[in-house]
């Protein structure tokens, strides 16, 4: 097969050596001369992914016209970038699959990544999502994902594309529920990245986890995603390895901030934090749709209006005694 890989970043370069290593032909672009050049050079990149070497075989290019003919496109850029990408793709002879791996929602729109490609152009989308560093994909660390599609035999070729002993996908046809998923557990991440950044302990990280994943199932019930998605994968796995690793940026970014550096100088330290972005984005959402999110808002405070963190850790857990079984869906009235 033909599998081309659009953002040379972390994520764009493992996925493009897992393809390479299951036998296919593999296609790596990126819009930036810079940063293709360095990968040219060194075959490696020093700042995302030391000591990884990307193999010979797969082409590495600015020229996005050698996509062309495609059986697989992988959109691996920040989500920022997704319909600006999904638009150059309109030219393309055939991109085959196009398959989103980036996590977020389009901030003017509101709309989840696969809706804005979906616009764009009328290939079938599968979107590709659950616990996986780049760090780790590219040593081949056992990995398991989910392959989300309306399309069943568009998911299933990506999976038959990708399956190997390190890469293990599962389909499902929860689009809400699965890119939901992706971009919200980055909030919860610069959150439990917060609390480390202050200190606090392994009970703070674990109720932050499971209290931030009932927010995520309510306001993706609300918008019409299956409440069970959100213990697989792309809800509960994503959200574990967000919130626990010294991988993630978004964690990172967070610890930065408990550590007392100010937002704007986090967010130049650390680079892409799709969560920063999604955290005024979810809160916007919920606001809509009148789902109750204490810990989204609190987040959206902290980072866009210099509330105190310990002033928000301190709401949070004075808030009125509640159920802990409570329906999923409660609006703000109640
Ligand atoms: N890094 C991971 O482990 C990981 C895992 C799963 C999903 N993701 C998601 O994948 C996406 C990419 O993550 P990453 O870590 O590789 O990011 P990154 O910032 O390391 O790289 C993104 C790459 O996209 C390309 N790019 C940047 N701006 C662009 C533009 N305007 N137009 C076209 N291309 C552009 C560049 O080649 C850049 O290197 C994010 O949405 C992230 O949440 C990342």
């Amino acid at each position: 097969m033909k599998i081309s890989v659009l953002g040379s970043g972390g994520w764009g370069i493992a996925l493009a050596m897992s393809a390479e290593s299951n036998g296919h032909q593999v296609l790596l672009w990126s819009p930036f001369e810079s940063e293709v050049n360095e990968l040219l050079v060194s075959r490696e990149s020093k700042k995302l992914l030391k000591g990884v070497k990307i193999p010979e075989s797969i082409n590495i290019t600015t020229n996005l016209s050698l996509i062309e003919n495609s059986d697989i496109t992988i959109i691996a850029t920040p989500s920022i970038a997704v319909r600006e990408t999904a638009v150059r793709l309109k030219n393309i002879k055939s991109t085959g699959i196009v398959v989103n791996v980036a996590k977020g929602f389009e901030a003017e729109s509101l709309k989840r990544l696969s809706e804005v490609i979906s616009n764009e152009i009328s290939a079938p989308v599968v979107v590709m999502s659950g616990p996986s560093h780049a760090e780790e994909v590219a040593r081949k660390v056992p990995t398991s994902l989910v392959a989300c599609s309306k399309d069943y035999d568009a998911a299933r070729a990506v999976i038959d594309a990708f399956s190997s002993e390190f890469f293990r996908l599962y389909t499902n046809d929860d689009m809400v529920g699965v890119e939901l998923g992706g971009a919200l557990k980055n909030i919860i991440a610069v959150a439990a990245g917060i609390c480390d950044g202050l200190g606090l302990g392994d009970n703070t990280r674990a109720a932050l986890i499971t209290r931030g994943l009932t927010e995520i199932a309510r306001l993706g019930v609300a918008l019409g995603a299956k409440e069970r998605t959100f213990a697989g994968l792309s809800g509960l796995g994503d959200l574990i390895v967000t919130c626990t690793s010294r991988h993630s940026r978004n964690h990172r970014f967070g610890e930065l901030i408990g550590q007392g550096l100010g937002i704007k100088d986090a967010l130049q330290e650390v680079g892409t934090v799709e969560g920063y972005y999604a955290t005024e984005l979810a809160y916007k959402l919920a606001l809509k749709v009148g789902a109750e999110m204490p810990i989204i808002s609190k987040c959206y405070e902290v980072l866009y209006q210099n509330l105190d963190v310990k002033e928000a850790i301190k709401y949070l857990m004075l808030r009125p005694i509640r159920d802990e079984q409570e329906s999923l869906w409660i609006s703000k009235q109640d």
